[in-house]
């Protein structure tokens, strides 16, 4: 006889619109936002939570998507790099990364730009050791960091100049 599938009901926000689904209780994170709400800017590397790729927001707080069941996000706000700009307006954030190469083929950017948007809330004037650190759990295959470091300094001056788009 087939084993019985555990599933359950729940309810997040993403990016600021609402969502409930039923979900099997060990589906990731990752997996919930990728397939099933289709929101594929969030990136799959390690599966392990080694790389940051897969880096989305929790409440506000940066998150390793691979690392988290879908149902440990019921009732709460998840914010992925969709909700961040449109190639019309990007946010300020990747605004910067763009003005300073700190992206070459992509595949981590999302990732970077979600961590770093949750490091900048807390720390807007951060020096580059402490940007240096918040960056040490995600990895870039491409650019050697130097860019990116540069990156985050002109968003953290962006964003000081304006007022926060998210
Ligand atoms: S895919 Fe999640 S940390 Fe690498
Ligand atoms: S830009 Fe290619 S892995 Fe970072």
């Amino acid at each position: 006889m087939a084993e019985a599938i555990a599933t359950q009901k729940i309810a997040v926000t993403v990016n600021g619109v609402k969502y409930e689904r039923e979900v099997n209780v060990r589906t990731l994170l990752v997996d919930f936002v990728r397939r099933e709400l289709g929101f594929t800017g969030t990136h799959i590397g390690c599966e392990q939570g080694v790389c940051g790729a897969c880096t989305i927001l929790l409440d506000g707080e940066a998150v390793r998507s691979c690392l988290t069941l879908a149902v440990q996000a019921n009732g709460r706000a998840i914010s992925t790099i969709e909700g961040m700009g449109s190639p019309e307006k990007l946010h300020p954030i990747q605004q910067a990364f763009m003005e300073n190469h700190g992206l070459q083929c992509g595949f981590c950017t999302s990732g970077f730009v979600m961590t770093v948007s949750a490091f900048l809330n807390d720390n807007p004037d951060p020096t580059d050791y402490e940007i240096r650190e918040a960056l040490s759990g995600n990895l870039c295959r491409c650019t050697g960091y130097q860019n990116i470091i540069k990156s985050v300094k002109a968003a953290a001056d962006k964003l000081n100049q304006t007022e926060p788009v998210s």
